[in-house]
Order: C-alpha cells, then sequence, then structure tokens
C-alpha cells in the first residue's frame, strides 16, 4: 500500500493567494492537504490529485462562536480530519473525553478520523515501556465505544519532537516503528509517524514497512522540501 502522507499546515500560509500556489505545488497522489479552516474551499479548488483534510472540528453544531462543525467540513469536500493533536491538547485543554466525541462524530459523518496521539518529554525519558503505556491509555479513552475502525488513522507524535517543540528532534527511525508496531497490536488501523520528518531523515523512516505514512507540519510549508519528500516515498 502507498504510503500517505498528511501535510498539517497549521495558522499558515497567512493569505489566500500563498496557501493556492502552495496547494498547487503539493498536489500530489495519497497527499492529503490541511490547510486552515478559511481557505478549505480555495484549496479544494485547485487539487487535482491530492485529497482534502481538516485540521480539527467542533462536535456539535449552531450557538458555537468560532467554532466549525462536521457537516460544515463535509459540505466543503473534507475527507479527513486530523483529531487531538498535541497543540489542541496543550494549548486548549482538550480532553481525551472531547477527543474521543470528536472521533466518533467524523467516523460518524463518514470521513476519515486522523487520531494524534504520543507521549510528553518527561514520560518518554522514563523509557519506551512508559511510552508505550501512556499511548495505550490514550487510545482506550479516545477510541471508547468507536466502531467503524476501518475509517481511522492514527499518527504517533511524540509530542517532544514536534519542530515547534523547544529542542525537539524526530524520533529515530528504529522507535517510532516500535511504537508503531505497538500501536498496530492495540488497534488495527493504518499508523502514520509525525514530528520533525523532514528530506534529510525522511529515508531512514522507509526502510520500516509499518510505518504507514507520515505526518508533516514544519516540512510541508515548503513547497521544495515536500516535492522532494514525496518524490523519495515514490
Ligand atoms: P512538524 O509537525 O513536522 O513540524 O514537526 C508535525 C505536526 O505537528 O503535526
Amino acid at each position: 500500500m502507498s504510503k500517505l502522507v498528511v501535510a498539517n499546515w497549521k495558522a499558515n500560509p497567512q493569505t489566500g493567494v500563498e496557501t493556492v500556489k502552495l496547494a498547487k505545488a503539493s498536489d500530489k497522489k495519497n497527499v492529503v492537504i490541511c490547510p486552515p479552516f478559511l481557505f478549505l474551499e480555495a484549496v479544494k479548488k485547485n487539487l487535482k490529485k491530492a485529497m482534502l483534510g481538516a485540521q480539527d472540528v467542533f462536535w456539535k453544531e449552531g450557538a458555537f462562536t468560532g467554532e466549525v462543525s462536521v457537516k460544515e467540513l463535509k459540505s466543503l469536500g473534507v475527507k479527513y480530519v486530523i483529531v487531538g493533536h498535541s497543540e489542541q491538547r496543550r494549548n486548549f485543554k482538550e480532553t481525551d473525553a472531547i477527543i474521543n466525541k470528536k472521533v466518533k462524530l467524523v467516523i460518524g459523518a463518514g470521513l476519515k478520523a486522523i487520531l494524534c496521539v504520543g507521549e510528553e518529554l518527561p514520560v518518554r525519558k522514563k523509557g519506551i515501556t512508559a511510552a508505550k503505556k501512556f499511548v495505550k491509555s490514550q487510545l482506550q479513552k479516545d477510541l471508547k465505544n468507536v466502531k467503524k475502525i476501518n475509517n481511522l488513522i492514527v499518527a504517533y507524535e511524540p509530542v517532544w519532537a514536534i519542530s515547534i517543540v523547544k529542542n525537539s528532534k524526530a524520533d529515530t527511525p528504529e522507535d517510532a516503528a516500535k511504537m508503531i508496531r505497538f500501536i498496530k497490536k492495540t488497534v488495527w488501523s493504518r499508523v502514520l509517524y509525525g514530528g520533525s520528518v523532514s528530506v534529510k531523515n525522511i529515508r531512514g523512516f522507509l526502510k520500516y514497512k509499518e510505518i504507514d505514512g507520515f505526518l508533516i507540519g514544519g516540512a510541508s510549508l515548503k513547497a521544495k522540501d515536500f516535492q522532494k519528500m514525496i518524490k523519495i516515498l515514490r
């Protein structure tokens, strides 16, 4: 199966013009582009091969100022929704109970949920066994009563590896693969790796067949780097 690449643009780029330019340059097969909500429609119009994803969703509709519902996302042609990203967990105190609601909502709407899990540095410092225990507990809570697991993708993103985190560095391919094998024992789904993936290190991860693809933040904003990474994967 081809590797899936999810581009998480976060709150970037800053204008519609730049966003469309980046979308056109990133429009490749087996790529999911997750632009800011604001630019979903403009990106969709410019995609021929890539699929459209959203970075989050709210679990209700109606009087919720500033939020975006799953039906709204669906109406724009969104096929994938990132849920439980560590920036949401950290910055907005998103709990596993909320994430569980979102996963159920996304899957119930017939879209694919990309559930992000991963341990913080103090947990990892205790060793890989502690990290596995932490990730297993996130999966159990986030996936409580989740059916139709075939619409689920898990992204293992150790929080300490995400490029904007101070002193971050990518996980080693060997350890990422270990964790991904462990996740696959807990839940039957495709599992991606995310956290400082770059042109320089992506080949290392490719040696491990169990890694089904990548969730890429910073490097997906650099069109040339992103194109190079896609080429390496083909
Ligand atoms: P990064 O981000 O590739 O910049 O580390 C990944 C993510 O936050 O999803």
